[in-house]
């Protein structure tokens, strides 16, 4: 078929979109509604009673611990959290202008270095593997950040939590309960998603039966993007470089005007206000009430006023990744360290697909719609005319 007709034919859709691919019951999102609920619960109860290693528990085996699981689950990651010296060692070769994003990539693909056997079929090697990945990625985006400022990584705390813990290694300094307890329900917001970009990457990888930490690599690869996983650490550098209240206005016209994206605006799927844009919103101004406000949470929210005056009707609101970068800087966090985070969170969604892909696999291999040259001839070297301009070789 000629590409007018296939197109035609409704059969093209660039970036797949809302062409169901997989099978799922992880997540749910109903984007009219502004509805995300994790193996059925809603993400405001998750938000407000669970912690994140509780809902990573729920979306990778599908159900809520009891009292003994959970602890029994707090306890083997609080095991694994520490990482081989060879890991340590090979992170200290980076270069400190290296991005976080780009460290994490290379050490969770190293980490398949020291558990290369792949027993995919056996509960007890996914649950390993997956306990592995959540108790190191944090190590790792921390011992990177104290090694880029030339400091040794600190060891993890065995006396702290999951949150407290990953704080404390990044910073030296034992959080303020209700920085972890924020800091915790963050990450419960990011850890799962349906099939974005990400999850799908790691879908594909997970296909074709390779091992967790190549799709885990693989995925956190996808989410370093800036229209996805990147865009929190460019909302904070778009508030800077607005400056005040008063310049937002011009600011998103100029935007409107080059036809530019507004970072931490727009999704795939909600055309609403994405419903942990709303919690993140109000664990900021939380934040806010204990530390002090700041013009920063200002101009984000006349930000979030003009661009719902100018394109709510194009179902442009704000998204998880317009909040998130005011509560990880009122942290105290590094804005390039923002998408590490996420992807600490998204280690839990990944692994859960990861499980539900193996479960009925099926390798990924979609087609395409071929707009080259057919049974085109050879030319000899002598014969080949001016230089090809490489400017319009696709
Ligand atoms: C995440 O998929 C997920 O679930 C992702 C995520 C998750 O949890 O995994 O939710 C996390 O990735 C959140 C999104 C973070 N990215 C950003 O904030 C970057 C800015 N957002 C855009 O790049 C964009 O909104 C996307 C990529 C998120 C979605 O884009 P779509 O669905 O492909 O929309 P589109 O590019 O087809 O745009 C449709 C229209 C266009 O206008 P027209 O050409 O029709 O006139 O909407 C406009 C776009 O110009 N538009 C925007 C806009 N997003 C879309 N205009 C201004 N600013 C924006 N942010």
């Amino acid at each position: 078929m000629t590409v007018a007709e296939v197109k035609a034919g409704l059969e093209f859709k660039p970036g797949l979109e809302g062409v169901p691919v997989t099978l799922s019951s992880i997540s749910y999102v109903d984007g009219k509604k502004g509805i995300l609920e994790y193996r059925g619960i809603p993400i405001e109860d998750l938000a407000a009673k669970s912690t994140f290693l509780e809902t990573a528990y729920l979306l990778i085996w599908g159900q809520l611990p009891t009292t003994e699981e959970l602890t029994a689950f707090e306890h083997e990651i609080r095991y694994h959290r520490r990482i081989k010296y060879r890991i340590r060692d090979m992170m200290k070769c980076f270069p400190e202008s290296g991005h976080p994003m780009d460290a994490l990539q290379a050490s969770a693909a190293a980490l398949g270095l020291f558990y290369s056997r792949r027993a995919l079929d056996d509960p007890a090697y996914i649950r390993a593997a997956a306990v592995r990945l959540l108790a190191k990625i944090p190590t790792m985006v921390a011992a990177f950040q104290l090694m880029r400022k030339g400091n040794d990584p600190v060891q993890p705390r065995d006396d702290l939590d999951y949150s407290a813990n990953f704080l404390y290694m990044l910073t030296e300094q034992v959080p303020d309960p209700l920085a972890a307890r924020v800091f915790d329900i963050c990450l419960t917001l990011h850890a799962e998603h349906t099939l974005n970009a990400s999850t799908f990457s790691a879908r594909v990888t997970a296909s074709t039966l390779t091992d967790p930490y190549a799709v885990v690599a693989s995925a956190v690869g996808t989410l370093a993007g800036p229209l996805h996983g990147g865009a929190n650490e460019e909302v904070l550098e778009m508030i800077e470089q607005i400056g005040s209240v008063e310049n937002v206005r011009g600011y998103i016209d100029d935007c409107i005007a080059r036809k530019s994206k507004i970072m931490g605006f727009g999704h795939r799927v909600y055309k609403v206000k994405d419903p942990r844009a709303i919690i993140l919103q109000n664990l900021a101004e939380e934040l806010f009430a204990k530390f002090g406000r700041d013009d920063y949470y200002d101009i984000a929210v006349e930000l979030e006023k003009v661009v719902e005056e100018k394109l709510s009707h194009k179902g442009i609101y704000a998204n998880v990744d317009f909040y998130s970068g005011l509560v990880y800087r009122k942290l105290g966090i590094p804005s390039d360290l923002f998408t590490p985070i996420f992807a600490i969170s998204r280690v839990a969604g990944w692994l859960a697909h990861w499980k539900e892909q193996l479960a009925e696999n099926r390798i990924y291999r979609p087609t395409q719609i071929y707009t080259g040259n057919r049974n085109a001839v050879y030319i000899p070297k002598e014969e080949r005319e001016s230089p090809t301009d490489f400017a319009d070789v696709n």
